[in-house]
């Protein structure tokens, strides 16, 4: 077995609960390769023949709406899975995915898949509560886009990415380096510009502090 797929398979949540022997049966399918940033993995109605998973780097889920606007429902880092709507449905894929950094990624193929949500249990109860989480956090997007300002969407956007992909810092605040002004702004539905001169603006006393291109997230903010 390849020692690097064994240890990127060590971080994924979805595998976090097999024993050796189910390990090794999920790193006899899963096939590595290496992908450069600004790469288009599928497009949105392409028919699906495997699952990801990020083993390292980002990717964005974008919609284009019928006048051509980019909406990004969100960006999945190490360890999470995507492309498993499709195959759960038996339908196309509902989104396009495109990578935002250069990025490695573990491909498992349809019948592989489905032979391992057979097989494991726990992937699949694992894969339902992945699916949860994601739906709470689609209705909380939903609200806010229905809403709030987009002061308040830009906030609750930063908290969310600092839950995702924050760093503790031990000193009571979290980091998380923040993804380009315009893949925020096609993320909240405004503009580029727009996103810019709010960013400057957030005060270290609320908790929530932008400095480059980075955010410090103040930790009870996210309790
Ligand atoms: P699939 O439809 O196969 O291809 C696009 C993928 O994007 C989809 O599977 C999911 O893995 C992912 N995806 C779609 N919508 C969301 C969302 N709201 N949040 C997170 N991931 C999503």
């Amino acid at each position: 077995m390849n020692q690097d797929v064994n240890s990127l398979l060590a971080q994924v949540d979805l595998f976090s609960e097999l024993d050796h022997e189910e390990m090794a049966q999920v790193a006899g399918v899963v096939q590595l390769r290496s992908l450069a940033k600004d790469t288009t993995i599928f497009n949105a109605g392409d028919p699906a023949d495997a699952v990801y998973i990020v083993a390292t780097g980002k990717v964005k889920i974008v919609v284009t709406s019928t006048d051509g606007r980019d909406f990004i429902l969100t960006i999945l880092g190490a360890g999470q899975v995507f492309g498993e709507m499709a195959l759960l449905e038996s339908a196309p894929r509902s989104a396009a995915v495109i990578t935002a950094s250069q990025v490695e990624l573990l491909t498992i193929h349809r019948q592989d898949f489905h032979r391992l949500l057979g097989s494991t249990p726990s992937i699949s109860r694992k894969l339902l509560a992945i699916l949860s989480r994601r739906l709470r956090r689609a209705n909380s997007k939903m609200e806010s886009l229905a809403y709030m300002d987009v002061a308040g969407r830009l906030a609750r956007y930063l908290l969310d990415l600092a839950r995702d992909h924050g760093q503790k810092l031990g000193n009571g605040w979290i980091v998380v380096r923040r993804p380009t002004h315009s893949d925020i702004a096609h993320s909240i539905g405004t503009s580029r510009e727009t996103v810019s001169r709010m960013i400057n603006e957030f005060e270290e006393g609320f908790g929530l502090v932008n400095k480059g291109k980075f955010t410090y997230i103040a930790e009870h903010l996210l309790d």
